[in-house]
């Protein structure tokens, strides 16, 4: 019996932020732990013990991990059934732009694992449904394709669970080791039962706050988190742009003063260019379209999307406004991943103003610390791409910063003025000393707050 009280190991499918995140930790706990990834590129650099993320903490522990024989990935499920008592399924669910979400990875991993299951001598194996679904896929798009592959039926030949993760890129190990719920939805109480004694097992001493309820309660809980924390950040920018069309408004007091309210409380109230990522907006509108289609009125929905784009594209206004036009200006945007600590682009506001800079006819230098690759694939050669910060200021009319990078906070004014061709900035996520750059002759717009001169 290992310290988890498991007698056999964990499978994860899908080596994503969650999936391998998740593996690593297990298996520093470890749990013998076995990544399923149809990546091989992925795989290859997992096993010669290489992170294929960018994520604080995750190399180290996953060099030491794979070095030590507790992690495996491989490309295909193989013998892994036998070999497990959990797996757990942590692939992407991408959704359009109209929100109908994708499941064609759910799908394929609910198939592989009922056909391990099909041809394996493990009795009830308990599948572990982390990716974010909608209310009823786990029961009704999962459970019947493991057990019509598999041939078992759920609560006898195998058990299944929901449970939504709630980590933060960036700080997804940190996350994953201290999580501040649990959440499991099952059918069955003795599959619940399973899992909870496994995290008990595994985060002993501490006690995490957990609820054991429906499949459905378990996919809207994580639903409704991510749409709420989207709608304080929404909220807290539709007060930005009030405060930019008072006399003297400053939405960072605002947010203070909201934030000591204990009902309100201080997080996700920093206003700026909003919300990106690969979950918050996809979730949003995975919510709004099942919400739709079940005739739920969704204006509150569309309010948060609405003042998300808004507020990417004010940014754009400003510059316009600030240059009198952008039609061969040249203008640096500095930072490109969806916020700090991450080289992952997936729906930051860097790439639509970007592509808005570009469409009004504007030349863009742009510059990250970790997301220039990414941004390549996405940008190609529209865009200059600055290695350096000071590079990227070189010759330009304007910079935006988009994403509040540490290193932007310092930009030193008298490097501003001898670089640029004019000093205008938009500081889209507040993090400049304002006041003491327009005393050094430097326009700057900080977005939530009324500056007449900017
Ligand atoms: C989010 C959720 O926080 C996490 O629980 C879920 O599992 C996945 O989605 P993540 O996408 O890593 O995590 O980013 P998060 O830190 O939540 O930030 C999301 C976006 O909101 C970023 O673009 C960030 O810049 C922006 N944001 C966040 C704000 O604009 N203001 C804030 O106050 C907070």
């Amino acid at each position: 019996m290992l310290a988890s009280g498991l007698s056999r190991g964990v499978g994860v499918i899908g080596a994503g932020y969650v999936g391998l995140t998740l593996s690593v930790f297990l298996a520093s706990k470890g749990v013998k732990t076995i990544c399923v990834e149809k990546d091989r590129v992925k795989v290859r650099k997992i096993m010669d013990g290489v992170s294929p993320i960018h994520e604080q903490g995750l190399p180290e522990l996953l060099h030491h991990v794979v070095r030590n024989g507790v992690l495996e990935a491989r490309d295909e499920i193989g013998d892994m059934m036998e070999r497990v008592e959990i797996v757990f399924i942590t692939v992407g669910t991408p959704t359009g732009s109209d929100g109908v979400p994708d499941l064609s990875q759910v799908k394929e991993a609910s198939r592989q694992v009922g056909e391990a299951m099909s041809t394996s001598r493990a009795a009830r194996p308990l599948i572990v449904v982390k990716s974010t679904v909608l209310p009823g896929t786990t029961w009704h798009v999962v459970r019947p394709i493991i057990e019509e592959v598999s041939g078992r039926s759920c609560g006898d030949g195998f058990h299944l669970c929901v449970n939504p993760e709630f980590l933060r890129e960036g700080s997804a190990l940190q996350d994953t080791m201290n999580p501040d719920r649990i959440i499991i939805g099952a059918k069955h109480s003795e599959a619940a039962e399973r899992l909870k004694k496994f995290y008990e097992a595994l985060y002993h001493p501490s006690k995490i706050p957990t609820i054991i309820t429906t499949p459905t309660n378990a996919e809207l809980i994580k639903l409704a988190t991510n749409a709420y924390l989207a709608l304080k950040i929404s909220f807290i920018n539709l007060i930005s742009q009030i405060c930019e069309a008072t006399e003297d408004g400053d939405v960072g007091v605002i947010a203070e003063g909201l934030g000591l309210d204990p009902r309100i409380g201080p997080l996700f109230l920093r206003a700026g260019l909003g919300f990106g990522g690969s979950c918050l907006p996809k979730d949003l509108r995975a919510l709004r379209w099942f919400a739709a289609s079940r005739g739920v009125d969704t204006s509150l929905l569309e309010a948060i999307i609405g003042i998300n784009r808004a507020q990417r594209l004010r940014a754009v206004e400003k510059a316009e406004s600030m240059l009198g036009g952008l039609s061969g200006k040249r203008v640096a945007v500095l930072g490109l991943a969806f916020k700090p600590g991450t080289d992952d682009i997936r729906e930051a506001a860097s790439i639509d103003i970007i592509r808005e800079l570009l469409a009004r006819g504007a030349e863009v230098r742009v510059h990250d610390p970790a997301a220039l690759e990414n941004a390549r694939q996405v940008l190609g050669e529209s865009v200059t791409y600055c290695s350096g910060l000071y590079e990227c200021l070189n010759g330009a009319d304007l910079a935006i910063i988009a994403t509040e990078w540490p290193e932007y906070a310092d930009i030193d004014p008298s490097t501003i003025k001898s670089l640029m061709r004019k000093t205008l900035i938009i500081d889209g996520r507040r993090i400049l000393n304002t006041r003491r750059l327009m005393e050094e002759g430097i326009r700057v717009h900080t977005v939530g707050l009324h500056n007449p001169l900017a």
